[in-house]
């Protein structure tokens, strides 16, 4: 293969450059030409390519967002789109693919696999929802700027002796919210995968107060519920003064973690390995500490499930 190329595609990562980065080194010195395209798929239906070499990825390492630029794009999930895009593909001279981006990027990517493009997925998301790996690029960084929200909104609900409902990301998955909600002391989190019972949730926030607690955070996942219909909720059942906090695309952007670069760096470098050693679809994967790559297969007929040993603790700890 003496070609590829790199797109980043959905919902941008902090690391989604590192993981760029990697693949541009890891490319050149296996001496094999990279091609960057710009605005994921929907670039890549416009060849808008771009050659990169190691300059092009100088001073990238720390920044979030996406050198390449991303995008969600309708027209690729049509056959006609796919065909467009392998086409492109063809005509340019690139004989693989690497895709970073969540489970709908991963689909694109087996779209082309079927049109005889080899492409490896590299995990990218800030939602840690694609099964077979533990880790997703992005996830460690989002976790912590919620984490550093839930520090600031602790200190006012404190002084105003408030309760705060703060909604945070992960689509229909809960990933988010758990995490953050343990490593910030949350005294509630609803997350979409465990059932809850906003009774109580209310009267468990009753108690904290009767024993002398002035502050409470629900942490919600927002495949849940709009955090304002659970904060007008809560007001109603507890009389409490009640506040709510969406903290929304803030938790995309900012510095990735040396965390997610670490992750980011191994999996886009190894992902050049990958195709080189003419594996023609699959995802990269974290698990255990190793760096593997796993058959779209594998990927899209698993389910990534919530770890709930770590939701019962949370339970415990928010007492
Ligand atoms: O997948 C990442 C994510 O940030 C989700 O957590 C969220 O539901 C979605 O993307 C938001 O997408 P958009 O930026 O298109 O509004």
């Amino acid at each position: 293969m003496q070609k590829i190329a790199v797109l980043t595609s959905g919902g941008d990562a902090p690391g989604m450059n590192a993981a760029i980065r990697a693949v541009v080194h890891q490319a050149t010195v296996r001496e094999v030409k990279v091609v960057g395209i710009k605005h994921g798929f929907d670039g890549l239906l416009r060849s808008d390519f771009v050659k990169m070499d190691l300059s092009s990825v100088d001073g990238i390492i720390q920044h979030g967002g996406t050198i390449l630029r991303s995008a969600r794009c309708d027209r690729f999930l049509t056959p006609e789109g796919q065909d467009q895009g392998a086409a492109n593909l063809e005509e340019a001279g690139i004989g693989g693919l690497i895709v970073i981006g969540g489970e709908g990027t991963y689909r694109g990517g087996a779209a082309l696999t079927n049109r005889g493009i080899s492409v490896v997925g590299v995990p990218g998301t800030i939602d840690n929802d694609i099964p077979c790996t533990d880790a997703t690029i992005g996830f460690d960084t989002a976790v912590n700027t919620v984490v550093d929200a839930m520090n600031k909104i602790r200190d006012t609900a404190t002084a105003h002796e408030r309760a705060f409902v703060v909604e945070v990301m992960g689509r229909a998955s809960g990933h988010i919210a758990l995490m953050a909600g343990l490593a910030g002391g949350a005294e509630s989190i609803l997350i979409p995968e465990i059932p809850f019972n906003l009774n109580d949730v209310c009267r468990r926030l009753k108690w904290s107060a009767e024993r002398g607690k002035v502050h409470s955070i629900i942490l919600v996942a927002e495949g849940v519920a709009s955090a304002y219909a659970i904060g007008e909720e809560v007001k109603e059942r507890t009389g409490f003064d009640t506040r709510v906090t969406v903290l929304g695309h803030l938790q995309r952007g900012g510095a990735p973690s040396a965390y997610d670069r670490i992750l980011a760096s191994r999996l886009g470098a190894q992902a050049v390995e990958v195709l080189l050693q003419g594996e023609s679809q699959a995802g990269m994967s974290f698990v255990a500490g190793e760096i593997k790559a796993v058959p779209f297969s594998q990927v899209f007929s698993s389910t990534k499930e919530i770890d709930r040993s770590l939701y019962n603790l949370a339970t415990v700890l928010a007492m």
